[in-house]
């Protein structure tokens, strides 16, 4: 980070205290900060903590004659590699959405040319709104990005997402944002996630419980790590992870075909939920009602997909291929006959029969040829850390 700019823009939310904790981080790294504390932003944190972390004049107001003098909003807004708005709170967005420059802070990001990064903090219900998702789809049309927010506990005592993202990984898809190399820089990953739909009708479809949730922090985990990321995903229905590139499709087959596409890979990760069966011969028309007649479908067995890419010869077999076993009993050896199935390096088994499918929270075990370990249950960003650091490892001594 030596020699980069910062522009910190901290928005009025209560998350405005982390926002110090990564000006520290891009300090501690030997990027120059300039903090931009808005009206709302001033409840929470101080001018003076602002410039103590950052050792430069804090900018608040856009006709402020000693700031202009100093440095204009215009070159505020262009000497930067790259600004960050922490917290950006659902108002902050709104008007960026909209491109008001009501004030320094958004006449600033109005006026940018450089990269802008936004850590979004508000209340769950605000999160959900739908002109929330409007002006989100619009920022992100506008090449916009975002880190975050977590799922959690939140300051109004509500639970959801809604938190902003920690300083660590605000400071983590800053570095990619800013092409700072990681261990896993050059490194070609492609992984699959969430749940697959297999139409019965065009109405009806078959389906699982599969949030995505792991993949996608497996995903950003691994993107963090300077990893080029194919996040090839079922339809879920939680925030794409930061710093990959998005592949969204629907059925087994889809997937199939968009795993193929995006292969070379180094390393492949199957944690999708993949039908095994789809409805052969699932109709154009919608199926009705028939009195006296039950529908009868027959199935179709859809390809495995970990099988046919752990099974591929020689150089175009991806370096490392990892599967996952979620199974309800019988966990470990079901996981072991299936990883010698399936003919995988690693497998990730875990333990289904609670509510580890959309839940937080997973407890999984590492089965590789050289041994097995069963790590304790933790957060699936914790998971997908520790599986980063065991890929980065293992990479490393290979
Ligand atoms: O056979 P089972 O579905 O339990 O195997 C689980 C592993 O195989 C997971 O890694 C899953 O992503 C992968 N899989 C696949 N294609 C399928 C079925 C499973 O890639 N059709």
């Amino acid at each position: 980070m030596n020699g980069k700019s910062i522009t910190i823009i901290v928005g009025g939310g209560i998350a405005a205290y982390k926002s110090l904790e990564l000006i520290r981080l891009f300090k501690k790294a030997g990027a120059s900060v300039r903090a931009v504390l808005t009206r709302a932003g001033a409840e929470f944190v101080t001018p003076l903590s602002l410039s103590a972390l950052t050792g430069e004049p804090v900018y608040q107001d856009l006709f402020d004659l000693d700031d202009e003098a100093q440095m204009g909003h215009i070159q505020l807004s262009r000497t930067a590699d790259l600004i960050i708005v922490a917290p950006a709170t659902a108002d902050l967005m709104a008007k960026m959405a909209h491109g008001l420059a009501g004030d320094l802070a958004t006449t600033l990001l109005l006026a940018t040319d450089t990269p802008v990064l936004i850590a979004p903090a508000m209340n769950v219900r605000m999160w959900d709104h739908a002109a929330t998702r409007r002006n989100l789809a619009t920022l992100k049309a506008d090449g916009i990005m975002m880190v975050g927010p977590d799922e959690g506990d939140m300051a109004c005592g509500e639970f959801g997402y809604g938190r902003m993202a920690e300083p660590e990984a605000i400071f983590a898809t800053a570095k990619a944002a800013l092409g700072a190399p990681g261990p896993l820089s050059g490194k070609h990953v492609l992984i699959t996630s969430g749940p697959t739909h297999e139409p019965i009708d065009p109405v009806r479809y078959i389906a699982n419980r599969s949030s995505g949730r792991q993949g996608a922090a497996i995903a950003e985990a691994l993107a963090k790590r300077g990893a080029q990321v194919s996040y090839i995903t079922g339809p879920v229905n939680i925030p794409a992870p930061q710093g990959v590139e998005v592949i969204a499709v629907e059925t087994a087959r889809q997937m199939f075909d968009a795993v193929s596409a995006a292969l070379p890979a180094d390393i492949a990760i199957f944690s999708a939920a993949v039908a095994d069966w789809r409805v052969d011969g699932a109709g154009a028309t919608k199926i009705k009602k028939q009195k006296g007649a039950l529908p009868i479908f027959t199935f179709a067995e859809n390809p495995d997909i970990l099988a046919s890419i752990s099974a591929l010869p020689g150089a175009t077999r991806p370096g490392l291929v990892i599967g996952f076993a979620a199974e309800t009993d019988h966990v470990l050896d079901h996981a072991r006959a299936k990883k010698k199935r399936k003919n995988c390096d690693w497998l990730l088994a875990n333990d289904v029969s609670g509510d580890v499918m959309g839940g937080a929270d997973n407890q999984v075990t590492l089965i590789r040829d050289k041994g097995e370990e069963s790590w304790p249950m933790m957060s699936k960003k914790d998971v997908a850390e520790r599986l980063a650091e065991t890929i980065t490892k293992a990479l490393k001594t290979s």
